[in-house]
């Protein structure tokens, strides 16, 4: 896959693509990033990108005009353009696994006041990262690629992203480490025990509580099978003496 991020800030990226798992994908060729100056695209002298509002207001708006050249000179055929916007779909773990099937995406980061609304027309797709405002739309685009990236063949163990919360409805199970004993807390016997049966169990059973606890939403949505059915009932019984 290749991300093409459009950005008035590509020194924020940096530290994003030379990192970790993002760094080893892009060694490995799982993915290619590619982070794009807007500004290269101002025709002014000092390259501006952007100019207040029409009508009056705070803030600077980002030009309609720099904006289309930035994604017209970067997308292709094959492109999903995405703007990054507080506006967008809500993204989640759904939205990240559609956007795997894609060969080439077009992350586009606002800036300031946002973007001119007719820039919206110039995109296949807006995501927000949540119900909040940040100052630009590089953390978004970095969450949205990370996200995509770790999904993608080869990016990390096939089994660590299957278990994860979110992928199979639930949050995931606790997990722990050594030391097995520490400050009174203990590590679960059964996850000592060598039985995978058990072990398997414990897990899913785990991760119904915690989903049952912290998240019933994702309970409510999600088709449980017979033996998860079972486990729940156990989960309530337990959780509510
Ligand atoms: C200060 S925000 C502009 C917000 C805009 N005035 C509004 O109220 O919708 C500047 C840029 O940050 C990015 N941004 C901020 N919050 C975001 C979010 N929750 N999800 C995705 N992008 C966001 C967008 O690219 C946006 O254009």
């Amino acid at each position: 896959m290749k991300i093409k991020i459009l950005t008035l800030f590509p020194e924020m990226f940096k530290g994003f693509i030379s990192e970790s798992i993002i760094k080893r994908a892009i060694e490995k060729e799982v993915c290619e990033i590619e982070i794009i100056d807007i500004r290269k695209y101002s025709p002014e002298k000092h390259h501006h990108v952007d100019d207040t509002p029409c009508g009056g207001g705070a803030g600077m708006v980002l030009r309609c005009d720099i904006v289309d050249m930035a994604i017209s000179d970067n997308k292709t055929d094959k492109s999903q353009v995405i703007l990054m916007t507080p506006q967008g779909i809500p993204y989640s773990d759904k939205l990240a696994r559609d956007l795997t099937k894609y060969d080439e995406l077009v992350l586009v980061c606002g800036h300031y006041e946002g973007f001119d609304e007719r820039i919206r027309s110039m995109a296949n797709m807006e995501i927000s990262i949540g119900d909040y405002v940040l100052t630009g739309g590089e953390l978004p685009a970095m969450i949205v690629s990370d996200s995509v990236i770790r999904l993608l063949d080869n990016a990390i163990r096939k089994e660590s992203s299957e278990d994860d919360s979110f992928s199979n409805g639930l949050l995931e199970y606790p997990q722990y480490t050594r030391p097995v004993s520490y400050k009174g807390m203990d590590v679960p016997e059964v996850l000592l025990s060598g039985n995978h049966k058990e072990i398997n169990r414990f897990r899913l059973k785990e991760s119904i509580r915690r989903t049952y606890l912290k998240r019933p939403d994702l309970l409510e949505k999600k088709e449980l099978s017979k033996e998860e059915k079972v486990l729940l009932e156990e989960v309530i019984k337990e959780e509510n003496v």
